[in-house]
C-alpha cells in the first residue's frame, strides 16, 4: 500500500524524505515522488523502485528543508509516472500527497469539472488536490478550513500531506481510517504513514485522530478538529528499537525476523506473565466481564487469520467457551448472529486493515465487546477496541508475517490459560503447569533454528523447481498447515495449499502425481496416527513426504525427510512447527532468486477493501 513522508525543520529535506521512502518500500509500491520547497516547490517522479527517484534528482542539488514524499501503490489509474503522488491543483497552489481510497471522486470530478478543472492523471488522488484547491478559494480562509470542508464533503480513507503555495512554511495534515503519525525533535517536524520512515528521526510521536487535522512548522505542530478549533495533543514514546527496522548484517528482513522470534516471544511472555501468574489488567478486560463471556468471535484477515484458527482450537479446548472464527472481508458483510455476551476478538499486526478494522466497528455496533490483539500501538484497531492486548514484536518489515504471528500466537494461548482458570475450566496446578510450559517456548525455538536451519537450507534448494505443494495435518497441526502453505505461495509463487489431513481424500488426492511436495504436520498425540496413514495414502501415489513432528512420533514409514521438533504441551506445537515452515519458505524463495522481503502485488498493511 502507498507510503507518505513528509519533513519541515532545519535540515536537507531530501535526504530525509528519501531515506524515510525506502523505509515504507515494504509495504509495497510501484511508483514514487517528493515535492520540496527552496524558492518555488519543485516535485519529481519516477516509476518503479525508488532508485529511479533517486537517479532523477541525484544532480538536482536540492537544497529546500520542506517536502513531502510518497510511495504509490496503484489504486484508480496504472502504475505511471504521471498517476503518482504529489499531485498538484490547477493552478499550482496546493500539491498532496495521499494514501487511501476517495470513493466519490467521480462525482466530485462532475462538480470540479462545472467549475472549470481539468485533470491530467487518472487518479483519486488528482481529484482530491483539486477539491482542497477549490474550498480554498472559494471561502479564502486558509488552510484548515479548506481542508476541513473537504473532509466533510469526501468519502472514502485518506491520509494526506499538503504543501499550499500561500503557506510556505507549512506541512497541513489530516487523515481518516488511514494510519498516520507525526514525529517531532530539536531538527524539525515529520509526518508518515508508518513508524519505520521516522524512527530513525525521533521517538517522540503524536498520534492523530480521525477527521483531526495538524498543521506542521519547523519548530511545533498545531491540532485542529473538524470545526476548525485548536486541540491539545499529549506527546508519546515509540518504544521500538531503531535496530529493529534496520537489516543488521543479515541478508533480508525475513531472515532477520525469523531469528528474532525467541526475542520478541519472550518480551511478550514476560510483559503479561510475572511470577508464574497472568496479569493482562492493561487491557482493562477484567475478571468479572471474562465469567460474563458466553461467545468468542476470533476476526482477522491473512496470517492473523491463521492465528485465530488456531486459538480457535486452543480457546474453545481450555475455557469450554464456543468459539468461531472468521476472516473479516467476510465477517462484516454478513450481519453475523452475535450473543450480546459475545467477546470480538480482532487480530492484527499493523491494527489498520481496512476489513478488520471495518469488521472491529460491525462488532462495537452490534453492541459486544472488542478486544484486540495488535503489535502497532496506536493504530485504528488498537484505539477504537474496547481492550487491546499488545504484542512486542517490534516493528515487523518484511511482507511475509513472521515474528508477529509468532507473537500473536502466544497472546492468544495466555488469554486461553487466564480465562479457562478465571473461569475454573483449569485448576490451579494446570495453570501452573501451562504457564511454567509457555516461558520454554523461546529457547526450543532457539534450538529449532540452531538444530535444523542447515539441513533446510540444504533441503529448499531441491524444492525451487516444484509447481505445488500440499501441506497436511488435523486439528492445530491443519491451522498451522494454513500459515505454512500461505508461507510457501506468498513468497515463493509456488502454487500451495494446506488441507485438513483428513479431507485429501475428497478431492486433492487427485492432484497428487510423482514427485509432488506433501509436508505434513504431525505433532498431536490422539490423532498423528491418521495423519501418518494420510501420508501414506499421497507416498504409494509417489509423493514426496517432509513431516514436521517431535522426535516421539515415528514417522519411518513415511518420511523421506524429517524435520523434528522439540517437545511442548500440545496447545503449543504450532509456536514450534511454524519456524520450519517459514525457514522451507525463506529458502526455497531465495533459491529461486526471487525478492523475498517484498513479493510482488503484495503489500505489508491492507488498508483498502
Ligand atoms: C497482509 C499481509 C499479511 C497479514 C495480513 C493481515 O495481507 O501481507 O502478512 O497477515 O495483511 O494484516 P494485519 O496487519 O491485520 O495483521
Amino acid at each position: 500500500m502507498c507510503g507518505i513522508v513528509g519533513y519541515n525543520g532545519k535540515k536537507k529535506a531530501v535526504d530525509i524524505l528519501l531515506d524515510g521512502l525506502s523505509k515504507l518500500e515494504y509495504r509495497g509500491y510501484d511508483s514514487a515522488g517528493i515535492a520540496i520547497k527552496d524558492k518555488n516547490i519543485e516535485i519529481f517522479k519516477a516509476k518503479g523502485k525508488l532508485i529511479n527517484l533517486q537517479d532523477k534528482i541525484k544532480d538536482k542539488n536540492l537544497k529546500g528543508t520542506i517536502g513531502i514524499g510518497h510511495t504509490r501503490w496503484a489504486t484508480h489509474g496504472e502504475p505511471s509516472e504521471n498517476n503518482a503522488h504529489p499531485h498538484v491543483s490547477n493552478n499550482g497552489n496546493v500539491t498532496l500527497v495521499h494514501n487511501g481510497i476517495i470513493e466519490n471522486y467521480q462525482e466530485l470530478i462532475q462538480k470540479l469539472e462545472k467549475h472549470n478543472y481539468k485533470f491530467y492523471s487518472d487518479t483519486d488522488t488528482e481529484v482530491l488536490t483539486n477539491i482542497i484547491d477549490y474550498y480554498y478559494n472559494k471561502y479564502k480562509i486558509g488552510p484548515i478550513d479548506a481542508i476541513n470542508r473537504t473532509m466533510v464533503r469526501v468519502r472514502g480513507s485518506y491520509a494526506i500531506a499538503v504543501m499550499f503555495k500561500d503557506y510556505p512554511d507549512e506541512i497541513w495534515v489530516a487523515r481518516k481510517d488511514s494510519p498516520m503519525i507525526i514525529g517531532q525533535n530539536d531538527d524539525g517536524t515529520y509526518v508518515a504513514s508508518d513508524v519505520p520512515a521516522i524512527l530513525k528521526y525521533t521517538k517522540n510521536v503524536y498520534y492523530i485522530d480521525n477527521l483531526e487535522a495538524a498543521c506542521l512548522k519547523k519548530d511545533k505542530v498545531i491540532f485542529y478538529d473538524l470545526n476548525g478549533d485548536v486541540i491539545k495533543k499529549e506527546m508519546q514514546e515509540i518504544k521500538w528499537d531503531v535496530s529493529a527496522a534496520e537489516k543488521e548484517g543479515y541478508e533480508h528482513f525475513m531472515i532477520k525476523e525469523i531469528y528474532e522470534q525467541p526475542e520478541v516471544i519472550k518480551k511478550t511472555i514476560n510483559s503479561y506473565i510475572q511470577d508464574n501468574t497472568i496479569d493482562i489488567s492493561r487491557s482493562n478486560l477484567t475478571q468479572e466481564e471474562i465469567k460474563d463471556i458466553k461467545e468468542i468471535y476470533i476476526i482477522a484477515c491473512g496470517s492473523a487469520y491463521h492465528v485465530g484458527v488456531c486459538a480457535q482450537y486452543i480457546l474453545e479446548d481450555l475455557t469450554k467457551i464456543p468459539v468461531r472464527v472468521e476472516i473479516a472481508s467476510e465477517f462484516r458483510y454478513r450481519k453475523p448472529l452475535l450473543n450480546k455476551k459475545g467477546l470480538a476478538i480482532i487480530i492484527s499486526q499493523s491494527g489498520e486493515t481496512a476489513d478488520s478494522l471495518a469488521a472491529l466497528r460491525e462488532a462495537k455496533n452490534a453492541g459486544i465487546k472488542t478486544l484486540g490483539i495488535i503489535n502497532v500501538v496506536g493504530s485504528s484497531i488498537a484505539r477504537e477496541a474496547d481492550h487491546v492486548l499488545y504484542t512486542l514484536a517490534g516493528p515487523e518489515i518484511a511482507v511475509a508475517t513472521t515474528k508477529a504471528f509468532s507473537t500473536q500466537l502466544i497472546i492468544t494461548y495466555i488469554l486461553a490459560i487466564e480465562m479457562a482458570h478465571v473461569k475454573r475450566k483449569i485448576n490451579k496446578k494446570k495453570y501452573l503447569e501451562l504457564i511454567k510450559e509457555i516461558q520454554t517456548i523461546p529457547d526450543k525455538i532457539k534450538n529449532i533454528l540452531e538444530d535444523d536451519t542447515n539441513n533446510i537450507q540444504k533441503l529448499s534448494s531441491k524444492f525451487s523447481y516444484v509447481h505445488d505443494a500440499f501441506y497436511i495435518g488435523r486439528n492445530l497441526d491443519y491451522a498451522i498447515s494454513l500459515e505454512g502453505s500461505l508461507k510457501l505461495k506468498e513468497v515463493s509463487y509456488i502454487h500451495s495449499e494446506a488441507y485438513a489431513a483428513g479431507e485429501l481424500k475428497h478431492g486433492t488426492i487427485s492432484l497428487i502425481e510423482p514427485n509432488t511436495l506433501v509436508i505434513g504436520v504431525i505433532t498431536q498425540d490422539e490423532i498423528y496416527e491418521k495423519t501418518i496413514s494420510n501420508l501414506v495414502e499421497v507416498k504409494s501415489r509417489g509423493a514426496y513426504i517432509i513431516t514436521v513432528n517431535p522426535n516421539k512420533i515415528d514417522v519411518n514409514k513415511v518420511a523421506d525427510f524429517t524435520i523434528n521438533i522439540p517437545e511442548t504441551n500440545k496447545y503449543f506445537y504450532p509456536s514450534l512447527t511454524v519456524i520450519p515452515l517459514q525457514l522451507l519458505s525463506y529458502y526455497i524463495t531465495v533459491s529461486k532468486g526471487l525478492d523475498v522481503d517484498k513479493p510482488r502485488n503484495l503489500a505489508k498493511s491492507v488498508t483498502v477493501e
